[in-house]
């Protein structure tokens, strides 16, 4: 695992450096997509290397980390939602071109198999972003998720959701209680697994995630079984390592 201390600007401009590697170097580029916080000065730093650099995202495929279920159509927090308007708005990269788990879906998990199956057909995640919550989840991973598990349906935690309210108007009560979720283990099938966490408020478990024993407990943990992975910290979150 490779950790990185700086800036929460200089963050988000070497996440980006690995993802127009990825984007400059594959012929057809797999990034994996987060949503939450901690990516968003990234997706504002690809949006800039697009408009100022001509950085195109026209060949690439977009998988979602994850999805809630239960959340009507249009409604602003899906995730599916949210990525639109982060990054494929801002660049190139074709609205068809990114997948999410489908929280809609009668059927959820073979909905839940499929997406695992479209992930193989398109090769595979070269490039999956990650955020980690205060409980240490990574997707909707939350504590007690097997460190080998696939694309799959999840409660949330009273924590997460509580965490999760801001984007809601404040509300946890507004908050779904069920998501979609890729894995611990298809997380781990990316080639490079990159995650970004600022702020006192991640500090526990960022040190959990880097430092601690590898743990269900702890489901970020499982980055260290992850052949490349890389932990971008700004001081605050790196503040208990
Ligand atoms: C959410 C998302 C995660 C994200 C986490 C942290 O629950 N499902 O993918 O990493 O929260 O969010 P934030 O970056 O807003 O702190």
């Amino acid at each position: 695992m490779e950790v990185v201390v700086a800036p929460a600007a200089e963050l988000a401009r070497i996440a980006a450096g690995a993802v127009e590697e990825v984007l400059r170097t594959r012929p057809a580029p797999v990034l994996g997509l987060a949503t939450g916080s901690s990516p968003l000065a990234l997706y504002d730093e690809l949006a800039r290397r697009h408009a100022e650099k001509g950085l195109s995202f026209a060949h690439a495929r977009g998988f979602l980390l994850d999805e809630y279920v239960g959340l009507p159509p249009g409604h602003p927090e899906r995730y599916r939602a949210v990525v639109g308007r982060e990054l494929v708005a801002r660049t190139d990269l074709p609205p068809d071109a990114v997948l999410g788990p489908d929280g809609d879906a009668e059927d959820l998990p073979t909905a839940c198999a499929a997406y695992e199956a479209a992930i193989d057909a398109a090769g595979g995640i070269d490039l999956q972003v990650l955020g980690v919550g205060t409980d240490g989840h990574v997707g909707f991973n939350e504590p007690g998720s097997s460190l080998a598990s696939r694309t799959r349906l999840k409660t949330l935690t009273a924590r997460t959701r509580s965490d999760n309210a801001r984007f809601f108007g404040g509300d946890a009560e507004d908050v779904p209680h069920h998501v979609l979720t890729q894995g611990l283990g298809t997380i781990l099938r990316a080639r490079h697994a990159v995650l970004l966490a600022t702020g006192e408020a991640k500090a526990a478990a960022v040190a959990q995630v880097v430092e601690g024993p590898v743990s269900a407990r702890w489901p970020g943990t499982v980055l260290q079984l992850h052949p490349h992975a890389t932990v971008l910290l700004d001081d605050a979150a790196a503040s208990r390592l």
